[in-house]
């Protein structure tokens, strides 16, 4: 069986641990331990009869719910089956552009939908400080993914020279990066505190100091303004991020996002995690979707609320827009009870303030614990998820503890940039987070002692 490309392969899992699906403890998909909401299982269960007639293809009632929550008018919102259905979509529209501009590493679902429509794709890489060859890699992956097979209707332009720059522009960045590192391991914080949020408090036991590689983190936006105060011919060029950014979980402020808004002909900002970040700390952009015509913003209901099966997203944008979206896609996306369940979980406030009560605590227990671990570094994160930095080979450890304790991490082979020295792990409930730390030293000390 291949190994997958997305956390939550339960099959694939159990296969190599030699046991049942369901007996894999997952940490390697992003989900939600608390859901699904009782209130959204009620509502499937109250709309089974109706599965006999197609669904109502406006989608209006779901429509209103989510118009009353984020408080805009319902033309501005389009459900969808999940939000990588509109991703799709969105890829479409950003393969019309001359480029796109990624910010790395990304999800793998942005090269799916970018090369499915031949899109011309441009990384910018995140400073993660890896130790290995951004430069090297990236450009690897530039001529796999960013080569379109060539199209008479296509705008064009002069890639050599858009890629010269984009290239002069990552040496210098690749410079600043391994200056980066070293100021980080001379330095070498370790100080005092437990979670974290976007590293105002930095937590003890980690090897390299996480105040500064947030630093490091929060520079990628900046450095990508350097970019474009030399390069302004951006009005031909899309951007695709995602806030919090999968897969390190780092929170990206609006201001930090503010000026591509003029500068992008077309911005879609993923914000598939960004319902775990409390409304008081939160970062969307949506509040200035009427303002920007160029702006997209796609959520999703699948992490918060625990509903991957059921797939249920939505993307934000101009209505003229979404008209056209709803055009290319079939009339019944989302079906009679995924419209119904996200009905109900919207309006389940309770559910929502138990998932910002119980977050924080888990997370920084998580990231506590795995701070401790020898060879184990943890990134701090804003939401359900943690990036950790392995000195052991990724691959191993989760083979290792597939085969001995049936739990699943997600590695991050699928992310280049990141390769076999990074692993993924979801936020669970306390005692989940144990079986895992136990089962993480067990394995890992048979390296170290
Ligand atoms: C960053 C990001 N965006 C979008 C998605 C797709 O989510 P959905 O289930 O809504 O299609 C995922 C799923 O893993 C994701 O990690």
């Amino acid at each position: 069986m291949r190994q997958p490309a997305h956390g939550g392969n339960l099959a694939w899992a159990a296969a190599l641990a030699g046991c049942l699906p369901n007996a894999i403890l997952d940490f390697s998909a992003s989900i939600s331990p608390l859901g699904p909401p009782n209130s959204a299982i009620a509502a499937i269960q109250s709309q089974i009869g109706n599965i006999k007639h197609y669904p109502d293809p406006s989608y209006s009632e779901l429509r209103l719910a989510l118009s009353h929550f984020h408080q805009l008018p319902s033309e501005w919102i389009l459900p969808g089956n999940g939000s990588a259905e509109l991703l799709t979509l969105a890829g479409r529209e950003l393969a019309e552009l001359a480029a796109t501009i990624l910010i790395t590493p990304a999800f793998g679902d942005y090269y799916r939908t970018l090369t499915a429509y031949n899109a011309k794709v441009l990384e910018f890489p995140l400073d993660l400080g890896v130790k290995s060859d951004p430069l090297q890699s990236t450009t690897l992956q530039r001529q796999r993914y960013s080569e379109p097979a060539p199209q008479e209707d296509q705008p064009c332009v002069d890639d050599e020279r858009v890629f010269e720059l984009v290239d002069a522009q990552r040496t210098a960045l690749q410079a600043r990066v391994a200056s980066s590192v070293f100021l980080t391991q001379a330095t070498g914080v370790a100080s005092t505190s437990v979670d974290t949020s976007q590293g105002k408090s930095p937590s003890k036991g980690s090897a390299v100091g996480e105040s500064a590689q947030l630093r490091s983190q929060s520079r990628c936006l900046d450095d990508l303004s350097f970019f474009l105060d030399e390069e302004q011919q951006t009005n031909e060029l899309g951007l695709l991020l995602n806030n919090p950014h999968n897969p390190t979980g780092k929170l990206f402020s609006c201001e930090s996002i503010l000026p591509y808004l003029e500068q992008f002909a077309l911005v879609v900002v993923d914000e598939a995690f960004m319902d775990f970040v409390p409304p008081d700390e939160e970062q969307s952009l949506i509040s200035l979707v009427q303002e920007y015509t160029n702006l997209v913003i796609l959520r999703s209901l699948t992490k918060f609320y625990s509903l991957p099966g059921l797939r249920l997203g939505y993307a934000i944008a101009h209505p003229e827009r979404l008209a056209k979206w709803q055009l290319w896609r079939d009339p019944w996306p989302v079906n009679t009870l995924a419209a119904a369940a996200a009905i109900a979980a919207l309006q389940d406030q309770e559910f929502q303030k138990q998932t910002w009560a119980w977050l924080p605590s888990a997370r920084g227990q998580l990231f506590e614990g795995l701070s401790t671990i020898p060879g184990l570094q943890p990134w701090q994160s804003a939401v359900n998820f943690l990036l950790v930095e392995s000195q052991q080979s990724t691959s191993q450890l989760q083979q290792q503890l597939l085969q001995h304790y049936q739990i699943l991490i997600r590695d991050c082979l699928s992310f280049q940039e990141l390769g076999d020295r990074f692993f993924r792990v979801a936020v669970r409930s306390e005692s989940d987070n144990q079986r895992l730390l136990t089962a993480l030293e067990s394995v890992v000390s048979a390296e170290y002692y």
